[in-house]
């Protein structure tokens, strides 16, 4: 399907400051030199504050990740669950075409959307509460057909069943989600054949829709204040604080770092060839003979906190001395 995005955008987009907050603390996750591991978390959150992802928004979360916009580009286009057009304040409908939900009676739901919602998919319904769109296989074909609305599926439906569903979003209520033909989960049709003694005394839900019933989040958006915000661990005391405050004394001295001792220029006029270090390429054998290194035994002699100086001072690669064990490898080729 085309993603493209949408016509009309807003003229910028910054978190709310718990978001920020969070945001900060999800790319804390990551090692250094890797916060672009954060970006569809970033992009999730960025929609749930605006309930569509813009362009700006998806700038900005780039800027954050020090990404090119491109890259957080081909992110937001290729996953559904990013929004590029404004959406129903309530519930934006995705509604499962492919095989087993079309052999099933898709068309009949896409009816029932067009007819509830708006004849075109991404149209707003007249009272701007609801949208709908078309989307390939959303997993759950035993239970087709089938559409997610918000973070749940409902399935097992007809169109008799959605228009009922549609009335109860309308009027602010949240439909119980999961099969709506009175299945427990994907058993056959027809009834269990076998491990019937699971029937007695099961929930009243299967795990899915009691964990989503219990959430109650199957419409609501994110508010920026659910999730804790990762803090740094306290010390508490005896010898377990002790050895979290010494690990903390060390890390602090590591991240600073020292220069290592550099050289003027390669010793007698002849270089290592630093490439042959796994990890280390052209581009960064020219930064680290910038920065006074050529040969194994400078790199074989770093101590952490000279590791941690080069580590810093890689540009787009830092933090690669240390992951890839420059070091060692260094020692290994001097042999
Ligand atoms: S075909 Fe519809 S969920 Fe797989």
């Amino acid at each position: 399907m085309l993603r493209r995005l949408h016509a009309d955008q807003p003229d910028s987009f910054a978190f709310t400051p718990a978001n920020l907050e969070w945001a900060k603390a999800q790319i804390a996750k990551y090692p250094e030199g890797r916060a672009a591991s954060a970006v569809i978390p970033l992009l999730w959150r960025a929609q749930e504050q605006e309930g569509w992802l813009t362009r700006p928004a998806i700038e900005y979360v780039a800027d954050m990740l020090g990404m090119a916009y491109i890259r957080a580009l081909e992110v937001a286009t290729f996953y559904f669950m990013f929004q590029l057009h404004p959406v129903g304040s309530v519930a934006h409908v995705q509604v499962c075409g492919t095989l087993s939900c079309m052999i099933c009676g898709a068309e009949d739901l896409i009816g029932v959307l067009k007819e509830e919602i708006a004849p075109e998919p991404f149209q707003l319904s007249p009272d701007g509460k609801f949208s709908w769109e078309e989307v390939e296989c959303l997993g759950a074909c035993t239970n087709a057909p089938m559409v997610q609305i918000g973070k749940d599926y409902y399935e097992d439906l007809t169109a008799d069943k959605l228009r009922e569903i549609l009335a109860a979003f309308a009027r602010g209520e949240v439909p119980v989600p999961g099969p709506q033909n009175g299945r427990y989960a994907a058993e056959p049709l027809s009834g269990l054949t076998s491990l019937k003694e699971h029937e007695k005394g099961r929930e009243a839900h299967n795990a899915s829709v009691a964990r989503a019933v219990a959430l109650g989040d199957t419409v609501k958006r994110i508010q920026g204040d659910e999730v804790p915000v990762l803090k740094p661990r306290k010390a508490t005391s005896g010898g377990a604080a002790k050895n979290a405050a010494k690990k903390d004394a060390k890390k602090a001295g590591a991240a600073e770092g020292s220069k290592p001792a550099t050289l003027d220029a390669p010793r007698d006029g002849k270089a290592d060839d630093l490439k042959k270090i796994k990890g280390l390429g052209p581009a960064l054998e020219k930064t680290l003979n910038g920065l006074g290194i050529w040969h194994y035994d400078q790199i074989a002699s770093w101590s952490d906190a000279e590791v941690a100086w080069i580590d810093a001072n890689l540009g787009r690669f830092k933090g690669k001395a240390s992951r890839d064990g420059w070091v060692a490898q260094a020692k290994a080729l001097m042999g």
